[in-house]
């Protein structure tokens, strides 16, 4: 139960592409600086990020970073809010990329990463 959103080449072959779904954040899985912005209900509201995947022919030209910049444009552009975009990632080197991105694992679930949309804000907005 996702969005797909796929990036093209000029000729239309599949470059790259990543999905998003709703999802929630419990506040007990968040740093407590973070959690104690929030209001007091049990979860907050968030966006999941389940893949992003980039073709072998277009690594490293900034793809992924434009797409995670293309995620992030459109739940601040939603009219459904959303505290923060979480991600799956799938090894190390795709939890290594995200923190490139300044997005902070859950202590819980070191693969899980997240990024508020306040300061995804001062990044895209
Ligand atoms: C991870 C992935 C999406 C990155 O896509 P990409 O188009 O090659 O990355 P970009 O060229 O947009 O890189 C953007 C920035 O991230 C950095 N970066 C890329 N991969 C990185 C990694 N594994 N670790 C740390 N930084 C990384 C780049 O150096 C670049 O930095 P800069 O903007 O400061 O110059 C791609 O390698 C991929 O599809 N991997 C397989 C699937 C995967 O792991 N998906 C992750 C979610 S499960």
């Amino acid at each position: 139960m996702t969005a797909c959103f796929v990036a093209t080449d000029t000729t239309g072959q599949i470059a790259g592409f990543y999905t998003l779904a709703s999802s929630s954040i419990n506040l007990s899985d968040l740093p407590e600086e973070n959690a104690k912005k929030l209001p007091r209900y049990p979860s907050v509201p968030a966006v999941r990020m389940g893949r992003l995947a980039v073709d072998e022919r277009f690594k490293g030209l900034g793809l992924g970073g434009a797409m995670l910049a293309d995620a992030l444009a459109r739940i601040l552009s939603a009219e459904i809010a959303a505290y923060a975009l979480v991600v799956d990632a799938k090894d190390e080197a795709a939890v290594a990329f995200y923190r490139h991105h300044g997005m902070m694992a859950f202590a819980s679930s070191p693969k899980t990463l997240f990024l508020p949309m306040a300061v995804a804000h001062g990044l895209v907005g």
